[in-house]
């Protein structure tokens, strides 16, 4: 692949190289070969190395844009259809995954004030020590009246409470395996060094059948058919569940269900990496310097969720959730003559629901225990896609 992508600083390559020695010392450990879940783990999260512990902007001087940094409206149609949810919950919570730059967490709480539903609780549980920084001087700006309902956790709360979890794009940041079809078997593909030290793609000999779920058909795969699957993902709705007594979780993510995941088509997966803004497809350069996504298999969180009683009450695509939920009422109402604001609105609407951009290919699913989820929800349920 030839990539031209900006040079990184001398103190971040210093920094890029120190893990990187850390990774090549732990592949020459574990007999050459490290499973790629677990170099993923290690460039995303090392502590003080990895690129979410040590990453402090997102957005235009970060290295890629979410939903809520596009648009105050997304948080506020997020507001607009956990309201129902929240209701009959007694002292409920808000609890954010991976808050970001706490823009979302700022909307959110001033739709939920304005509307008179204002929770008892908002909870923000953030693995990165610079994001958290950066959520905590968002919230002193923009909302200090509100700042004391506002809780960073250091991890999920040990009793369960009531409530509505939100995640957006933080599935899409949880480690997966990777694994290749060859004749017909499923290898796993990890990564090891070749004989100059660099990190490299290296397939095991031995299958794995417990690798992928079993209903893929990986005997219709061609050959070299490339693609991952994310079991951590599993236990990531045990544990959410274990803390939800009852509300539910609204996860937010690019992803697809099972079916059309592993289309004979997608040979190479969806891993992604992003770099100031520039996407591609190695994840084993810049280590910790860049971000690495792979798409949500949605059927997947449906049978963990299934698994352990949670309710898969919706699915449906961005577009739908957020015009449903009154995306462009909300933007007529918020007014505004500029013409420029209007402008700026208008290609955010655009963005956010065009099936070209995000509309189509950013799900939203709800998990839910004891509450039924509003109309505006189901309007376009997809969950016969699942
Ligand atoms: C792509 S960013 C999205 C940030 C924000 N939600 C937004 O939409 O702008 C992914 C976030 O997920 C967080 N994250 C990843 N795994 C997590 C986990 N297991 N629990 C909580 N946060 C997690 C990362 O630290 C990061 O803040």
């Amino acid at each position: 692949m030839n990539l031209t992508l900006p040079e990184p600083s001398r103190e971040m390559s210093a920094r890029s190289e120190q893990l990187q020695q850390i990774i090549v010392d732990e592949i020459h450990s574990s007999g050459g070969w490290i499973p790629f879940d677990h170099y993923m783990e290690r460039v995303l999260y090392t502590p003080g190395l990895g690129y979410y512990s040590t990453l402090s902007g997102l957005g235009a001087e970060g290295d890629f844009i979410t939903a809520p940094e596009i648009s105050p409206l997304f948080s506020r149609v997020v507001a607009r259809q956990i309201m129902p949810l929240l209701a009959p919950l007694e002292r409920p919570i808000v609890m954010e995954l991976g808050a970001g730059s706490g823009v979302m967490a700022a909307e959110l709480l001033l739709e939920l004030e304005r509307c008179q539903q204002l929770p008892e609780g908002y909870w923000i549980l953030e693995l990165s020590g610079g994001l958290r920084a950066r959520q905590q001087q968002t919230l002193e700006e923009r909302i200090p009246h509100l700042l004391e309902r506002v809780r960073w956790l250091e991890h999920l709360p040990d009793s369960p409470f009531q409530g509505v979890v939100v995640a957006n794009e933080v599935v899409d940041a949880i480690p997966v395996e990777r694994f290749i079809v060859r004749q017909g078997r499923t290898l796993p593909l990890g990564v090891s060094t070749n004989p100059d030290g660099a990190l490299t793609w290296s397939e095991s000999h031995e299958d794995a059948p417990s690798l992928v779920p079993e209903d893929i058909e990986t005997t219709g795969l061609a050959e070299g058919y490339c693609s991952e699957w994310r079991p951590a993902a599993t236990s990531w709705i045990a544990a959410l569940s274990d803390c939800l007594a009852r509300g539910a979780l609204l996860l937010v993510d690019y992803g697809y269900a099972r079916s059309e995941y592993y289309r004979p088509e997608r040979q190479q997966g969806t891993l992604s990496c992003f770099y100031r803004h520039h996407r591609h497809e190695d994840p084993l350069i810049l280590p910790g310097l860049q971000d690495i996504t792979a798409h949500v298999d949605f059927t997947a969180l449906a049978e963990a969720a299934d698994a352990v009683g949670l309710g898969v009450a919706g699915y449906t695509s961005q577009a739908y959730f957020l015009l449903a939920g009154g995306l462009t009422e909300l933007a007529e109402a918020e007014g505004g003559d500029e013409l420029s604001h209007r402008i700026e609105t208008s290609r955010a609407i655009q963005q956010l629901t065009m099936p070209a951009q995000m509309g189509e290919v950013v799900k939203v699913m709800a998990l839910t225990r004891d509450v039924a989820l509003p109309e505006t929800f189901t309007l376009h349920d997809q969950r016969h896609m699942l």
